[in-house]
């Protein structure tokens, strides 16, 4: 397969029509598994305080956690673009603070950041860029401001949403992100975002006229059994997996596991020698 893909290398992507396929990846074998697969880009997403860690919402994820993680995903080192999520309050509070928390995931290998916000973080999008860390934006439903927002509904149904959106796109794209996630919008919105901006859109439940995907890795392959209405599951890994562990189970139980080629013994000389140290028989 081809060399290790960059930021720009999305930006190429949408020049040339060519979709850009992306999911979360959280661990080492995500990453070995999707990079195989062929995938674009991996996202250690906030995603993971809900998929991995159990949290209600993204809400409680710390930069240690998403560091934890990141660096399970850089352990694959993968020829797939790796972005690391800044999580809630990780770039929000001063730029200096932004920029010391992003620098932290590049230093650990994150080919890029993601923040969550449209014109509001613009300049602090620009402080990243400044320094040299690409960023990709958020738009849509923001899961990190899902209190203002009234819970996680669908955005862009109404012209005033649908323009705030679009002018939000426009301002990420002044302040200099490599492309931009579209999340639970409107498809009509999501369509012209991607014919007004020279950056990627990656969309997540925004319709089919972006210039890429993703999606969460354990709705798509199936482990989480309540994915959201967007998803389509492409495994059954939640029951194939209680299957594989109820079986192991069973075979525990009924001493079948292990069977006589999953375990080894030493040889009759030494096992001679033990059983003499322990005194069970006797020196000749
Ligand atoms: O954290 C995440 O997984 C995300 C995706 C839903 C885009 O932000």
């Amino acid at each position: 397969m081809s060399s290790k893909i960059y930021p720009h290398d999305f930006l190429k992507k949408k020049k040339l029509g060519e979709k850009i396929v992306m999911v979360t990846a959280y661990s080492y074998y995500d990453a070995l598994l999707a990079d195989k697969a062929g995938i674009d880009g991996l996202l250690v997403g906030d995603s993971l305080g809900m998929v991995v860690m159990g949290y209600s919402s993204t809400l409680p994820v710390t930069l240690d956690e998403v560091k934890h993680h990141l660096k399970a995903v850089v352990n694959a080192r993968p020829r797939a673009l790796v972005v690391g999520d800044m999580p809630f309050l990780s770039y929000e509070v001063s730029k200096t603070e932004a920029i010391r928390n992003a620098g932290e995931l590049i230093k650990m290998g994150a080919d890029a950041v993601k923040i969550e916000g449209g014109s509001e973080v613009s300049e602090i999008v620009e402080a990243l860029t400044r320094v040299g860390i690409p960023v990709m934006g958020h738009i849509g439903l923001n899961p990190q401001r899902y209190l203002m927002l009234g819970g996680y509904k669908l955005r862009g149904k109404n012209v005033e949403d649908a323009l705030s959106i679009l002018e939000s796109a426009k301002a990420l794209q002044d302040a200099g992100v490599f492309s931009i996630v579209i999340e639970y919008t409107t498809w009509q919105v999501a369509a012209e975002v991607t014919r007004a901006t020279k950056v990627p859109t990656i969309c997540i439940g925004a319709g089919a006229e972006c210039d890429g995907q993703i999606l969460v890795i354990h709705d798509l392959l199936g482990i989480n059994p309540t994915p959201p209405p967007f998803v389509r599951k492409y495994a059954d890994l939640y029951n194939e997996i209680q299957r594989a562990l109820s079986r192991y189970a069973e075979d525990v139980r009924k001493g079948v596991f292990p069977g006589p080629n999953e375990f080894w013994g030493m040889s009759e000389d030494e096992l001679k020698k033990f059983k003499e140290r322990l005194g069970v028989v006797k020196k000749d």
